[in-house]
């Protein structure tokens, strides 16, 4: 038996021969000390091997991105703690670029730039992560956009039809309904397989809070993922946001998904990056913003694409906001994005005030690439649309002054009213591409025009069900679709007119 000694010596034995093995080599870490530190921005001085956009880890674990490499410093942008990180502490390289998680468990989730859960919904089970930043796809990688968004809402798939692998600025004034028109794009998607990603920069809490409830009332939230940087995140965090959801996005493109990807907004990324830039020292240009801020947003924009077959098909349809001060389209930031993106939605805020809502300026808007993907059917019947809109509108112009006008014009300012109408919608009702086609043919045959105006809004909401039991096969039209045939046309109009009819009743006795 062994006694207590002898054990004690096996034991100590052991000890020597694992403390052995060990490798026992010097380990050569090089670290960075942070020299000034401040209002999201730091400036650190070391760590020579630093890579541009390399991720920098602080004491306390925060994380910040290098920006800029100077021969004596590094100017860091900070993704958090920027009131904890006591000046003159250890900086340690990571030698990588800033990673997001990406995969499906995002879908139904709410996260913030770098990926971390902000739902309470626990960790993110995803074993993928993809880079922020991303090139592009080359040209030979991309294909024609050909297949339509549907929107739901009227005016926009009627006049300004959006594509998928799109992009499509929506501009206007603060509070004209821009959030109102992405929101609605993403609830219509609840009827397609479109994956949505909605990404906040530099909004409101309240904001962002309405924009989720709204999304899981009405859509489909668990195709959906909300990256957030809200107004009071920091700023580094505000710049990336858009960066990360892109990054997110691609992930499912790559898989020849459809994806949708709505920035609200991007006047609030380039302040946050003008920020950022002015505190690093970097010169201030035009409206003090950096040299660089066309390219910040090409950079993001650019990844919009519809892939070519070989790439798998998928694609990333990209809306990005901007906002206007008192309708000035021409500054510095709002003619950027429009010159970047292919096509914009203007509101008014007049249209706005009028109570036309959505209040889309249709003569300022415009889709450069949607009009060859619209829809067949829905082609066919809004092509004089916008021609017989923009006339009413002209003409309107003198009938506000009590000009005395003859039968024809009577005739056009009436019809140009219906259609109006026609094209004012509530929020979270889009309308399926059925009723869309049936509206519009109530439009053009002049069902409408024997209908007083009040009575417009309530044809529209008669109008699904009616189909449905009339004419089934309008509801079940799809994207494909091609122009109704005349015999179709010409029954649709009959039960279009015998639903204006019994409408045009007094109210009470409709249908
Ligand atoms: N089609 C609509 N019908 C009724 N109300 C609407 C419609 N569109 C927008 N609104 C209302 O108008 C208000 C402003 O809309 P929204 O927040 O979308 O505007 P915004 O341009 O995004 O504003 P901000 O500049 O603050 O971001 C909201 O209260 C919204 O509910
Ligand atoms: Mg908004």
């Amino acid at each position: 038996m062994a006694t207590l000694t002898e054990e004690l010596n096996e034991w100590l034995d052991e000890g020597r021969e694992r403390v052995a093995r060990l490798p026992l080599e010097p380990r050569v870490e090089q670290i960075g000390r942070v020299l000034q530190v401040g209002d999201g921005v730091a400036t650190v001085q070391g760590l020579p091997e630093t890579r541009l956009d390399e991720l920098l880890i602080f004491e306390g674990g925060f994380m910040g991105l290098a920006v800029d490499l100077g021969e004596d410093a590094i100017g860091c942008v900070l993704l958090g703690g920027a009131s904890a990180i006591p000046s003159g502490s250890i900086v340690h390289g990571t030698g990588e670029v800033a990673r997001v998680p990406v995969g499906e468990a995002l879908l139904g989730r709410i996260v913030d730039a770098l990926g971390v859960p902000l739902d309470g919904g626990g960790p993110l089970e995803t074993a993928s992560f993809a880079p922020v930043e991303q090139p592009a796809p080359a040209i030979v990688d991309r294909s024609l956009v050909t297949r339509p968004l549907a929107t739901g809402l009227l005016v926009i798939d009627a006049m300004i039809p959006l594509g998928r692998g799109q992009r499509e600025l929506i501009i206007g004034d603060r509070s004209t309904g821009k959030t109102a028109i992405a929101v609605d794009t993403i609830v219509n998607q609840r009827t397609s397989d479109v994956i949505c990603i909605y990404a906040a920069v530099g909004q409101k809490a309240s904001s962002v809070v309405q924009v989720i409830e709204a999304v899981r009332r009405y859509g489909a939230p668990e195709r959906c993922l909300f990256v957030i940087g809200e107004a009071n995140a920091p700023p580094g965090l505000q710049w990336l946001t858009p960066y990360a959801a892109c990054s997110m996005a691609e992930y499912f493109v790559e898989r020849g998904r459809d994806v949708l990807l709505v920035i609200d907004d991007l006047t609030k990324h380039a302040a946050a990056y003008r920020q950022l830039s002015l505190l690093l020292r970097r010169p201030p240009g035009r409206e003090a913003y950096p040299g660089d801020i066309f390219y910040i947003h090409a950079r993001l924009l650019e990844r919009a694409a519809k892939l070519s077959p070989g790439r798998g098909g998928g694609s990333l349809t990209a809306l990005p906001i901007a906002e206007t001060q008192a309708g000035n389209i021409s500054a510095y930031i709002p003619t950027n994005l429009i010159s970047i993106t292919d096509g914009q939605i203007y509101l008014d805020p007049r249209l706005f005030y009028e109570d036309q809502k959505p209040a889309v300026d249709v003569g300022k808007s415009v889709s450069r690439v949607g009009g060859k993907t619209q829809a067949p059917v829905l082609k066919a019947l809004s092509e004089s649309l916008r021609l017989e809109y923009a006339q009413f509108l002209e003409l309107e112009v003198f009938t506000r002054f009590g000009t005395m006008v003859d039968e024809r014009t009577r005739k056009v300012i009436e019809h140009g009213r219906r259609i109006r109408a026609a094209l004012a919608q509530r929020q979270f009702e889009p309308l399926p591409l059925g009723e869309e086609v049936a509206l519009l043919c109530a439009l053009g045959d002049g069902v409408l025009d024997s209908l007083p105006l009040d009575r417009v809004a309530a044809f529209r909401e008669a109008l699904g069900p009616w189909l449905r039991e009339k004419m089934p096969e309008i509801p079940a039209l799809n994207d494909e679709a091609p122009p109704l045939p005349d015999e179709t046309r010409a029954r649709l109009k009959h039960a279009l007119a015998a639903l204006a009819h019994s409408l045009a009743a007094p109210k009470g006795e409709g249908p």
